[in-house]
């Protein structure tokens, strides 16, 4: 029988509410299954804590009327009533005696999408000058309750460095993910449009939570079918549902859709057949997407089309799709990865040669979106030599959160400290202090556009990311977009209160396995600057790839070992492509002595013998990088195993299941880097260390045997 309120007297009602929200809040005494993310809301069980909010909180008021800001008070409703077992009624007004929070919108309050949250008379008062500033509040507010801190320290105003704060889906239409290890595509595009997944909701509300405020729902690698009259509804259905959490919809789009969609002779961007068709479609788009983004776009690169399949530039093709968006003040987002079959080339200075010369020769509405590094989301990466070096044309940020290089859904890498090491370095344009951050948030060059992009580490999987851990990343990537000054230390800590517990040692367990995850996989796959030791994979060790298409394609194009040393000469001796950088950037890369380790063979061909700062020769060196890179595996599985009581045992059991098999994973990375390049160095493991029992043909053989599933 269903009960409707009539049937209810308040006491009953009361206290069913209170079971109902109790066994939801209480859901992950039975299992924690990841789903809830960061947005979990368990009851708070520290009584005089829940009692102390309890008071603070007998109503919402919500004066406006739109979809984000009832949302917003939702949020609050649904998130209130598990932390604290009590229904708080959403009103118009405040009610007089009463304690509560006001969501209210003000012309000029903060700037762009921020927030204040002040306490005024008793009340919580969330102030912004657009909805999704109130909603980002929202989620503020109840991400300081969930952490269980004093409600007045709540106070503060908060607002985003950049403008666009996207995440980038590489989902294909039949549902597989590029480079996706968390199961299929989020979004089931043979049910759409007729069938909107709940989970779409919730996607958008995890990504309004951190302040995320666009999203590219398709691979880059786009198939045309996207621009098609079958699909654009279905984009359409989406689109409306991120909506309603101040998230934008932008579709990545083929250069060549005019010929293979459109049935045009040719895509060329100056033909005027071509830019009509492009005209149409975008109003065609604009009228079932009203407030739709705009298009992201992979152009001449690996194989796909572009604007020079008619020699014409870069610009000549983003100009063409800015002129189609900008009546609808839509963004062209035009990617700087791209890297030419070249056998005498650095593909480390492509992008540069390519787009430097190009400053100042892109419409207003375009943006270049640049990967972090200049090689491709490796483990380490110096940051891209273009951050600086188009001072005239916005530049936004490409970072990876899918581990594509770093584990995929196997090995734990939290990558805010990588992240956090691109935005920090300094680029020296205009003086010290020029950092990659000031580039990409337009303060350094006053761009009007700024953005930045994560490449979605979401699929199907019921947690969102495969890794349990990996929902770090997603998270950490929002915090950051917002305010990248935030610290990987901080959003760690804050993570794993949202997320794991709030015991305050097994916090600090886990925060200090995340800081220091991404260093421990960098030492046992590539240390040193090492880079690229994979071909087709991306996972497997395969440092002895030699054959391919293209030489940038193969394992030994990267690390160039020889009978003499290691690494990969980008100084004047070399490719010159430390060149690209302003001399200040690059001083200490320029000179083997200097070089901070880290960086040494992205730099350098170092002789093997060659005595490093650590006081060790490079041979020993990489020995005890890989040793240590795979022992401290080891160490992450016992810090893991120590906090089991403070942590869901279901999940806890699925991150012990992963951390196994990294540390399998890492004596495999081992003993293929050490067996291999010690045919090169001719130089014995240091004694300290247990010799690989495997010989190179076995761990070659295992590998193979990697590959061919
Ligand atoms: C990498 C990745 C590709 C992807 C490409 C890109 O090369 O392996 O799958 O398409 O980056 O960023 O466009």
């Amino acid at each position: 029988m269903l009960f409707t309120k009539k049937h209810l007297s308040g006491g009953i009602r009361n206290i069913l509410l209170l079971l109902i929200f109790t066994s939801v809040s209480n859901s992950h005494a039975l299992a924690d299954d990841g789903y809830r993310l960061w947005l979990k809301y368990d009851l708070i069980s520290n009584a005089a804590a829940r009692k102390a909010y309890s008071q603070s909180f007998d109503f919402i008021a919500l004066s406006g009327n739109s979809d984000i800001l009832s949302n917003a008070a939702r949020e609050l409703q649904t998130g209130l009533a598990a932390m604290l077992g009590k229904q708080i009624p959403i009103v118009k007004k405040p009610a007089d005696r009463q304690k509560g929070i006001i969501l209210s919108v003000s012309a000029g309050a903060v700037p762009d999408d921020g927030y204040s949250i002040q306490m005024h008379g008793g009340n919580t008062v969330i102030t912004a000058a657009k909805d999704a500033g109130v909603l980002y509040g929202s989620f503020a507010l109840l991400r300081h309750l969930q952490q269980h801190l004093p409600l007045e320290k709540v106070a503060g105003q908060s607002s985003p460095k950049i403008r666009l704060r996207m995440l980038n889906h590489w989902d294909n239409p039949e549902g597989p993910i590029e480079r996706g290890y968390a199961g299929s595509s989020l979004w089931k595009w043979y049910e759409l449009p007729e069938t909107v997944d709940p989970r779409y909701s919730d996607y958008a509300r995890a990504n309004a939570s951190i302040g995320i405020n666009g999203t590219v729902v398709n691979n880059v690698n786009a198939s045309a079918r996207f621009l098609t009259a079958e699909y654009l509804p279905k984009v359409a259905a989406l689109a409306g549902v991120f909506r309603k959490y101040g998230i934008k919809t932008y579709l990545s789009i083929h250069f060549a859709a005019p010929k293979t969609l459109g049935g045009l002779k040719t895509s060329d961007p100056l033909d005027p057949e071509v830019r009509k068709w492009w005209a149409e479609k975008t109003k065609e788009i604009y009228r079932l997407i009203p407030d739709f983004g705009g298009f992201l776009v992979k152009a001449n690169s690996e194989g796909e089309p572009g604007p020079q399949d008619y020699g014409r530039t870069h610009a000549d093709g983003a100009n063409m799709l800015a002129e189609a968006l900008a009546p609808f003040s839509g963004v062209v987002i035009w990617r700087a990865f791209v890297y030419k079959a070249d056998p005498n080339a650095d593909r480390f200075k492509a992008a540069y040669e390519e787009f430097a010369p190009l400053d100042g020769k892109f419409a207003q509405n375009v943006i270049v979106q640049v990967k972090n590094g200049p090689i491709d989301f490796q483990p380490r990466e110096p940051f891209s030599p273009l951050f600086g070096n188009m001072p005239r044309t916005p530049l936004g940020m490409e970072f990876q959160l899918t581990q594509e290089y770093t584990g995929f859904a196997t090995h734990w890498v939290y990558e805010a400290p990588l992240f956090q090491e691109c935005l920090d370095a300094d680029t020296y344009v205009n003086g010290k202090g020029a950092t990659v951050a000031r580039v990409v948030d337009g303060s350094l060059h006053n761009y009007p556009l700024t953005c930045i992009a994560g490449v979605a580490n979401t699929g199907s999987d019921r947690n969102w990311t495969g890794h349990p851990m990996a929902q770090a990343n997603w998270y950490a990537f929002g915090r950051l977009a917002w305010d990248h000054t935030l610290s990987p230390e901080t959003i760690a800590q804050e993570w794993a209160r949202l997320t794991l517990t709030t015991e305050a040692r097994s916090v600090d367990v886990i925060s200090d396995i995340m800081l220091r995850s991404r260093e421990i996989y960098v030492d046992y796959n590539t240390p040193l600057g090492l880079s690229r030791p994979w071909t087709g994979s991306h996972y497997a060790p395969e440092p002895w790839q030699n054959r391919s298409s293209r030489p940038d394609w193969t394992a030994i194009y990267y690390h160039r070992a020889d009978s003499l040393g290691l690494g990969f000469d980008r100084t004047a001796t070399g490719s010159q492509a430390l060149q690209q950088y302003r001399p200040e950037a690059s001083r200490a890369w320029l000179d083997p002595d200097t070089c901070p380790l880290p960086y040494l063979l992205w730099f350098h061909h170092v002789p093997w013998s060659k005595k490093l700062s650590s006081g060790r020769n490079l041979w020993d060196e990489l020995c005890h990088r890989f040793y240590t890179g795979a022992d401290s595996v080891r160490w992450m599985q016992k810090q893991w195993a120590g906090i089991s009581a403070s942590i869901d045992p279901a999940i806890h059991a699925d991150v012990s299941g992963r951390l196994a098999k990294q540390y399998k994973e890492a004596l495999w990375w081992r003993d293929a880097w050490v067996l291999y390049l010690q045919t090169f160095s001719r130089k014995p493991i240091p004694a300290i260390y247990p010799k690989p029992d495997r010989t190179l043909q076995e761990v070659k053989e295992s590998v193979n045997s990697y590959l061919m599933r």
